[in-house]
């Protein structure tokens, strides 16, 4: 039970959004471009047959079904995976496969899937790894294990790392570290020409700057290079709280994301609030995490202090943590929402009322799976965040804020168009009060953002700008740009 709530809770946190274009544009490295297919597979099969996959192989299923949402399904005509940098730049130099798309298609259903899953190399060094864009998170924290030292990425095993790192990327230790952009000392990217640059501090100091954060507009990253952290054991806890802890366990949050230490501990978690629209009971769910041996966990003490039924605590390693933390994959079919605020109890516990209640009124749908996330973003991660060469694309003041977040899950195609009208109406008419009560931030986390959500409009203005400038420069055939991305791009 607590194994399967947990899949649930971080997925609500940790993926990528899906666009309602069909494509999922960062996940797991696959990269999906759209073009005039059939020769653009021929060709593709002629020049590295074996990393092309026609839809009668193998291993076609598996990888067109790897994604984790059933709604994002597709059937692209083929799917390639080149092997090393070389052939991405190839790849995307190839006139026919990666520079026409297909005209007024909106997704890959036919078109040419490109994967990077084969680009597994890494190599860890005294205090950065490097890092291929098919790893999986659960692949670098192996890495570094032997070494005590973590990086600041997925807090699920399988999610992989290109997605995840390109728009930003929160862990639990975002409060001293950063988020995972502010950890990449270096990112190698095969251009829409198909030539191959690094951007770093001293190189192309534009594109390292618009990679922290701006998602896929500028190009296929094919190297991360990633600053790690001396963290050879965390301590972590996982509490429940019934129904008449859910005031305490958002005040407690609260507090712990005002928490604003010049030399804070690491420490994050999850939390998540189900509601079970049959039985009406109600959980709140508490998986933290912090760096050192403290046990239980020094900076959950306002959560271990609320009576709950479960109060699990362990010193461990963030391997040994992340082992069995499952990305659920093909479960069911899910709509985001998400809004930021500043932290106020009351009005988060208001907020979480009127959820619970909205959800009443979806009862009657079958296998309807609700729940209600809380993000916690303290002052620690923006300022982490400016302490780097460059800094990062969200522009985002020094203050704490909380991401809330609806996550619903259901059965059936028949409910699609009743759950996600219901999850942005009721998620935007909230926010719309908050905006009232001047208590609403506007940022939007790309990760789990509704699919008709527009993080980049969130982004500053002059951010904004910034970042086409840098993309018209790098890109100046707009590749990334006419090419379907899916969800995250910047716009003309
Ligand atoms: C889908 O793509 C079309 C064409 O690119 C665009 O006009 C439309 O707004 C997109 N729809 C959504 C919901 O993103
Ligand atoms: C198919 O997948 C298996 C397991 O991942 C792998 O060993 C094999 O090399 C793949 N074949 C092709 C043609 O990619
Ligand atoms: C890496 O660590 C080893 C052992 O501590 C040390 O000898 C070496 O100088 C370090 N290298 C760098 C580049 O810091
Ligand atoms: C616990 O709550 C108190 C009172 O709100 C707050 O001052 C303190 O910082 C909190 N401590 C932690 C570790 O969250
Ligand atoms: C607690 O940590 C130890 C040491 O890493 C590990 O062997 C054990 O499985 C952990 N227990 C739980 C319940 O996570
Ligand atoms: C709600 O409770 C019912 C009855 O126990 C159960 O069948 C259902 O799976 C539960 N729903 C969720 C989302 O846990
Ligand atoms: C800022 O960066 C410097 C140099 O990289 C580092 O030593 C210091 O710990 C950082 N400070 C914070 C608050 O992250
Ligand atoms: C590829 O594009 C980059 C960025 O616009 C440019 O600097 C480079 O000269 C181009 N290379 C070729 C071979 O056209």
């Amino acid at each position: 039970m607590i194994r399967h709530l947990l899949a649930l809770a971080l997925a609500g946190t940790a993926f990528a959004s899906v666009s309602s274009n069909a494509s999922i544009s960062l996940w797991q490295g696959d990269f999906h471009l759209t073009s005039e297919v059939a020769c653009a597979c021929q060709q593709l099969n002629n020049a590295h047959s074996s990393e092309v996959l026609p839809p009668s192989s193998a291993n076609y299923t598996a990888e067109r079904t790897r994604f984790w949402h059933i709604r994002s399904d597709l059937s692209p005509a083929c799917i390639f995976q080149p092997s090393n940098a070389d052939e991405v730049a190839e790849g995307v130099k190839d006139p026919v496969a990666m520079q026409r798309p297909f005209p007024g298609s909106n997704n890959i259903d036919g078109g040419v899937l490109v994967t990077l899953n084969k680009l597994r190399e890494y190599k860890v060094h005294n205090d950065t790894i490097e890092v291929g864009p098919g790893m999986k998170w659960i692949d670098v924290i192996r890495a570094l294990d032997p070494h005590g030292r973590a990086a600041i990425g997925g807090r699920l095993k399988t999610i992989g790392v290109p997605g995840l790192t390109l728009i930003g990327g929160v862990h639990y230790f975002i409060n001293k570290y950063g988020f995972a952009m502010d950890n990449v000392e270096r990112y190698d990217v095969v251009l829409g020409n198909g030539t191959q640059v690094i951007a770093d501090s001293s190189t192309n100091r534009d594109l390292f700057w618009a990679l922290n954060g701006g998602a896929a507009n500028f190009g296929l990253v094919t190297k991360f290079t990633l600053r790690t952290h001396r963290i050879p054991q965390v301590s972590t806890t996982i509490q429940m709280f019934d129904e008449s802890g859910v005031y305490d366990f958002i005040d407690a949050a609260v507090a712990m994301v005002r928490i604003d230490d010049s030399d804070p501990v690491a420490a994050g978690g999850v939390l998540t609030l189900q509601y079970n629209a049959t039985t009406k009971v109600v959980s709140a769910l508490l998986m933290g995490v912090q760096e050192g041996v403290s046990r239980p966990p020094s900076q959950f003490a306002n959560f271990t202090a609320i009576p709950g039924p479960v109060k699990m605590h362990n010193v461990t390693t963030m391997r040994q943590w992340t082992e069995d933390k499952e990305s659920p994959n093909q479960m069911f079919r899910i709509a985001f929402a998400k809004h930021s605020i500043v932290p106020n109890t009351d009005r988060l516990y208001e907020t979480y009322q009127a959820w619970k209640k909205g959800i009443d009124t979806l009862s009657d749908v079958q296998g309807i799976y609700p729940t209600f996330v809380i993000n916690l973003c303290p002052t620690g991660a923006m300022r982490a965040g400016r302490n780097t060469s460059v800094g990062n694309t969200w522009g985002l003041p020094l203050e704490p804020t909380i991401w809330w977040q609806f996550s619903t899950g259901w059965d059936l195609a028949q409910d699609d168009l009743r759950i996600t009208a219901w999850s942005r109406q009721l998620s935007e008419s909230l926010h719309e009060e908050n905006r009232q009560l001047s208590l609403a931030r506007e940022h939007v986390y790309m990760g789990d953002a509704g699919e008709w959500q527009d993080a980049f409009a969130t982004f500053p203005k002059e951010n904004v700008r910034r970042l086409k400038e840098i993309r018209d420069a790098v890109d100046p055939e707009g590749v990334f740009r006419r090419l379907n991305w899916g969800g995250f791009k910047l716009g003309d």
